[in-house]
């Protein structure tokens, strides 16, 4: 078993710890945070673990192998500083900080160490890209042509958290910057971008950007927390639409299950399977077989998360160079935060106001 202390026990922190106390390969033995609230809800799930907000009792422990970096990401450098001075394998959430200058100071360290560090790019774990990916490799539609991906929920609002994380842009838009390159298999060359700066927030909170790759594959990406916050009935529109020289492959999901139709030369495949949120199960397995056999076996790099980032800030203040008008007002904008506030189920809800209010998670 591999012992693991974990700082952060928030949304993300949580279902990490749900998945490894389920995990033979896993024993949990501290959760740290600074909020006395999330301690007290962590011993539910890992009354075996110790609790604390001194993350130096982590770090000075030679037992634990690894550490789970699930704070924000103004915490990480530091953290994930000390884990490399003190030999502890990591696994952290994106991004990896704050600013890209320390985040490709970090990836320097990690390459410098002899230490396994993956960050939590969720989509490469889950099995719906994978069936997409493996089905363009067979050349079911020909050449790689067109990359385009939508993710637009009523989610995470300004004003509620994240703030080290970055606009809904950077928060969330990473993970599809990193997935349309992961699909073309090159590195982005050009691109224009357009944003909105929905309820006259000082960010745009939806933004969409098109390009090439350097290999000639182009892309559109749209990413935006501003899909009907106020509708009666919350919905979401979320896919990746690959089209190719001579055939497609698309995937939509409701963020329960995922389905996938690929229109080949010789093959049409309908697929639905679970969704799997966050994908935390197959990431902790992958990890850990990982460092039990001394090599990554799939696991995400921190190179890739860096990219990612790097791009997505690059694209954002594409962005608001190009001029994002202001539509709608204040007054929209706290309207829609103060339903939020009420709200026991919908999209990227705080979990602490969730638990208070209701004694259960239910974001
Ligand atoms: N990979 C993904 O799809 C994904 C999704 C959501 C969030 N995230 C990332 O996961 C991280 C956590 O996000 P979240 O939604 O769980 O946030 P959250 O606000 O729900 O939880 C953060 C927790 O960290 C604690 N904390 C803050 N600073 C700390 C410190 N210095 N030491 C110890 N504890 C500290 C807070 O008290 C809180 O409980 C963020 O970096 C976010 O970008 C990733």
């Amino acid at each position: 078993m591999l012992k693991i202390g974990i700082i952060g026990f928030g949304r993300m922190g949580r279902l990490y710890a749900e998945e490894l106390v389920k995990n033979p390969l896993w024993d949990l033995a501290y959760i740290c945070d600074t909020c006395a609230e999330a301690r007290k809800a962590a011993a539910d799930i890992a009354p075996a673990a110790v609790f604390t907000e001194n993350e130096n009792i982590l770090f000075e422990d030679p037992e634990v192998q690894v550490v789970g970096l699930f704070a924000l990401a103004d915490s990480r450098p530091t953290q994930l500083y000390k884990a490399l001075q003190t030999g502890k394998h990591v696994l952290a959430e994106k991004p990896l900080a704050d600013n890209v200058r320390t985040e490709w100071e970090l990836a320097e360290a990690v390459k410098r160490s002899n230490l396994m560090v993956s960050v939590n790019m969720f989509n490469r774990n889950a099995w719906y890209h994978q069936t997409i990916i493996d089905f363009i490799r067979t050349g079911e539609i020909g050449e790689l042509a067109i990359v385009r991906i939508a993710h637009m929920t009523p989610g995470h609002m300004p004003q509620e958290g994240h703030e080290p994380e970055g606009p809904a842009f950077h928060d969330c838009g990473m993970h599809y910057v990193d997935v349309a390159r992961w699909y073309a298999d090159s590195e982005y060359a050009a691109f224009h971008a357009q944003g909105i700066r929905m309820w006259s927030y000082e960010d745009p909170w939806w933004i969409q950007v098109h390009g090439t790759f350097q290999n000639g594959v182009v892309f559109d990406i749209t990413q935006g927390f501003v899909y009907g916050h106020m509708a009666k009935k919350q919905t979401h529109n979320c896919y990746v639409d690959i089209i190719g020289t001579k055939g497609i492959a698309r995937m939509t999901h409701n963020f329960k299950t995922a389905t996938v139709e690929m229109h080949g030369v010789t093959q049409t495949i309908v697929k639905t399977d679970e969704f799997k949120d966050k994908k935390v199960d197959i990431m902790i397995d992958v990890f850990a077989r990982s460092i039990l056999s001394g090599r990554n076996l799939g696991y995400p790099t921190v190179e890739d998360s860096v990219i990612a980032s790097d791009m997505a800030w690059k694209m954002f203040d594409d962005a608001v160079k190009n001029g994002s008008p202001c539509i709608g007002s204040p007054e929209e904008m706290e309207e829609i935060l103060r339903r939020r506030r009420t709200m026991t189920q919908g999209y990227g809800l705080p979990l602490w106001k969730v638990i208070n209010e209701n004694g259960k998670n239910a974001s």
